[in-house]
């Protein structure tokens, strides 16, 4: 199991040279990439004048917006919770911005009480995320929620 606490720290500890979302998520996105195994896709979609706009993140180009209740992304910003897709071929809607992408999970990502976007991880293969690799990401979305500053995000 990667060590999720030790991410969530890493975070934290970046956060307290400059709590700006964008070079936060930005290194977030690497720290993830560095410590998870068999995945293709990690970033951010961030909360832009009522839709989801592509955020900082590693692997292919992406889709640049998603609307609220399209794809993974967008229905858990709707449904307002993790969503853990075991086989994104039987998620009706799923967006697949990279044809290798089998399992998806995506962890709203909250600020001042309201949803101001969503960390998601595509892997390339069919089950990848577990109850634990949830548990551990929410710790760090947490550590995002408490550290990261998104003033200046036009939600
Ligand atoms: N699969 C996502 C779209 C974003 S890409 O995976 C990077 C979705 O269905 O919302």
């Amino acid at each position: 199991m990667p060590d999720y606490k030790l991410m969530a720290k890493q975070i934290e500890s970046l956060a307290e040279i400059d709590s700006g979302f964008i070079p936060l998520l930005s290194n977030a996105s690497a720290i993830l990439n560095e410590g998870l195994e068999r995945i293709n896709w990690v970033g951010f979609y961030l909360m832009d004048n009522g839709s989801l706009l592509l955020g900082p993140f590693q692997g292919k180009a992406a889709c640049v917006r998603i609307e609220v209740g399209m794809g993974v992304c967008g229905s858990a910003v709707k449904e307002g919770r993790v969503l853990r897709v075991q086989d994104v071929h039987d998620f009706p809607g799923h967006i697949a911005c990279d044809s290798a992408s089998q399992s998806e999970i995506v962890l709203p990502i909250r600020s001042g009480g309201k949803i101001v976007g969503v960390l998601d991880i595509d892997s390339p293969e069919t089950g990848r995320f577990s109850e634990d690799d949830e548990k551990g990401l929410m710790m760090v979305t947490a550590a995002i929620e408490s550290a990261a500053d998104f003033s200046r995000l036009r939600t």
